[in-house]
């Protein structure tokens, strides 16, 4: 089987997942690569390592990039420290006068507070980061590689954390709020609560895209091993619990040769893996792809694992 669906005009978001070094990189670029012969795609790496830009054999960094030779195909490697700085210093005055309207901190405190990383507030700028070039609508594809297993589903359950980030604030500006309409009697809005409102929208529009499987879809990629295969379930679990959909899996780095003795060996012990895959999964759509005898890096390379994966 190939990859379905992918070309469906309302899908925008695919996102890869899985366990580390079964070829969520490679499946990503090959995607996009796929996905660029009729819509306009970007392809966008979360992982810290930005493997993408190895790959490609490309340099790509944190800012969008034309890929040599591919018309409609563009990239980027997020770096969720800038992700985050950026919007600190966007909204500087806004962070700075919720805590000095809710807090008795004084400026030191605050300035030393404002530097302090919040524990997974990476991953939420990272995951706005997409959000906002979606609502830009300058492609109309997005493919999404991510870092191993844990950071897939960080980056997927970051609005609930923006979420928790956004109620304690809402608290803060209530007791504010009280205060003044206690002294004064009435309450304008200010740029504060205008600021609140909108990262609630955020939260609500990331929260949409990822659990619409029309617009969103997460393919995680497997191998024919043990480990593998109970993080795959775990992920899909989680994913599940999440609402998030799958319609299918890639299972990766199968051995097709039985040319020699060691290929035989190798092809026969994977073979009891690929059948718990497709007994475990067998809702989902199963792609089958071959270990190459290469390495999957450089666009010849990437071509050939998207001729498998897309049948063209
Ligand atoms: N089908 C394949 N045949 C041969 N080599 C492959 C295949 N798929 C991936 N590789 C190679 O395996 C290595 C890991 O692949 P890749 O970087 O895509 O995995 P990853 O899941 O993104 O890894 P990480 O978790 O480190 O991000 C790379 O060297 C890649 O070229
Ligand atoms: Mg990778």
């Amino acid at each position: 089987m190939t990859l379905q669906g992918l070309e469906n005009n309302d899908l925008k978001l695919i996102i890869f997942g899985g366990k580390g070094g079964v070829g969520k990189t490679s499946c990503a670029i090959a995607t996009a690569l796929a996905l660029a012969k009729n819509f306009r795609t970007l392809l966008i790496s979360t992982d810290p390592a930005h493997s993408v830009s190895d790959c490609l054999e490309q340099h790509i960094g944190f800012r969008v990039r034309q890929i040599a030779g591919h018309d409609k195909l563009a990239a980027i490697e997020i770096v969720a420290d800038e992700a985050l700085s950026g919007f600190k210093k966007e909204h500087e005055s806004e962070l700075k006068k919720l805590l000095e309207t809710s807090t008795n901190l004084d400026n030191q405190d605050i300035d030393e507070l404002l530097t302090l990383s919040i524990p997974g507030i990476d991953e939420v700028m990272s995951f706005k980061t997409i959000i906002d070039f979606i609502e830009k609508g300058e492609f109309e594809k997005y493919v999404v590689d991510t870092a191993p297993t844990g950071h897939a589903l960080r980056l997927i359950s970051s609005p609930n954390l923006l979420d928790e980030w956004i109620k304690v604030a809402a608290r803060m500006r209530w007791k504010y709020r009280y205060l003044i309409t206690s002294f004064s009697g009435n309450y304008q809005q200010d740029d504060v609560d205008v600021f609140l409102l909108s990262l609630k929208k955020t939260v609500k529009r990331i929260e949409s895209i990822l659990r619409d499987s029309t617009r969103c879809e997460f393919i995680p990629v497997c191998i024919p091993e043990a480990m593998a295969i109970m993080e795959t379930r775990r992920l899909l679990a989680d994913l599940g619990s999440s609402g998030i959909v799958s319609h299918q899996v890639i299972i990766n780095n199968l051995m097709a040769s039985v040319d020699c003795d060691f290929c035989r060996r190798r092809k026969a012990a994977q073979q009891p893996y690929l059948q718990e895959i497709l007994s475990s999964f067998n809702t989902l759509n199963a792609v089958e792809v071959p270990m190459f005898p290469e390495e999957v890096k450089g666009l010849e390379a990437l071509n050939k694992l998207k001729y498998v994966m897309f049948g063209k």
